[in-house]
């Protein structure tokens, strides 16, 4: 995702893994419909899209107060979208213009990503066997990836480990997203329905599940792709760590606990429908829920940006000046 002129382009995620199409937005309610309809997707690459968002309003004369609650109004879990913008707001106000503040959002983005691999690089040994959901690699950030950033740093290494991807129905990001950027960087790896975790941790065939996060409460509760819950509570069932990685810009120190995480419910033909095909009876309703909240019991740890942090270290990381919530 880059600003090129007064437009956004990015990666159009919807066409991946068949087609590399690269989408050019002009304006603030073009960058909203492209969160909103998942064309780009992933915490932190909703967090620059929306920074972008604002520099292209910015450049164009609009309000950058509506143009922020617009964008605002795009995904409600993902804590990025919420602190890039307060971010970019608070820079202007500060005398910078939206696009310097959301060309270093992007860039810090960037770099809290390899600080990430650097420090979660040293769970990924010969051999070891990773479980992960959804997509949290460079496409769900603006480059690098959180999940996908220990396990590149380990290849850079020379270490040759194996990952299980689980599908991540309805939206498929694992299979089409995550399986994807693994073959991209010449990582070994299977992709299982969603439903064979507990097998695979039942065998013994899983040593670590890593996932992403969308929004990190203050005690260390984690909303996170739907179906992660049920992967944690697994993993600890089968003695089997479970780490999130994700930046500190991920965590909401706002939210005490993860009963105050909004959760996404999406367009029930997302669930219906299989690539426009009805896979339900007619007349049959589905409810769609985005994320799920892993309660910080189950997360051995979160490989951040300032390192590997357990749950109840998180709060110690508070910063002095806590951007302000929606
Ligand atoms: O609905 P999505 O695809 O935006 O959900 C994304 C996830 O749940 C990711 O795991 C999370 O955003 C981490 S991305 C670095």
């Amino acid at each position: 995702m880059w600003l090129e002129g007064d437009a956004v382009r990015m990666i159009d995620q919807r066409a991946l893994p068949f087609d590399l199409k690269i989408l050019e937005l002009r304006d603030v309610e073009e960058v909203a419909r492209a969160i909103e309809s998942m064309a780009i997707r992933g915490a932190p690459a909703i967090g620059a899209a929306a920074a972008y968002g604002l520099a292209i309003a910015e450049a164009r004369g609009d309000d950058l107060g509506r143009a922020a609650a617009r964008l605002r109004r795009t995904r409600p879990t993902g804590h990025d979208l919420f602190a890039a913008i307060d971010r970019v707001l608070r820079d202007v106000a500060g005398g910078a213009t939206a696009r310097e503040a959301a060309e270093a959002y992007a860039r810090e983005d960037v770099e809290r990503c390899r600080a990430i691999g650097r420090h979660g690089k040293r769970l990924i040994k010969e051999g070891t066997r990773v479980l992960t959901h959804c997509n949290a690699g460079a496409l769900a950030t603006v480059d690098v990836g959180t999940v996908m950033a220990p396990l590149r740093a380990a290849r850079e290494a020379g270490r040759d480990f194996f990952v299980y991807v689980s599908e991540t129905r309805p939206y498929l990001q694992g299979s089409r997203l995550t399986a994807w950027e693994l073959g991209q960087e010449g990582i070994d790896h299977a992709i299982v329905v969603d439903a064979a975790a507990g097998l695979l941790l039942q065998r013994g065939e899983v040593d670590l599940v890593l996932v992403g996060a969308d929004r990190i409460a203050a005690n260390g509760d984690t909303a996170n792709k739907i179906g992660t819950y049920p992967k944690a509570v697994l993993a600890k069932a089968h003695g089997v760590p479970f780490y999130v990685a994700a930046p500190m810009t991920t965590v909401d120190f706002g939210a005490r606990g993860g009963r105050a995480i909004p959760i996404e419910e999406r367009p029930e033909e997302e669930v219906l429908t299989m690539a426009g095909v009805p896979v339900a009876p007619k007349g049959s309703r589905a409810r769609n829920f985005a994320f799920d909240v892993t309660p910080a019991r189950y997360i051995t740890g979160f490989i951040t940006d300032l390192g590997i942090l357990r749950p109840a270290d998180l709060r110690k990381r508070r910063p002095r000046r806590t951007s302000k919530q929606r």
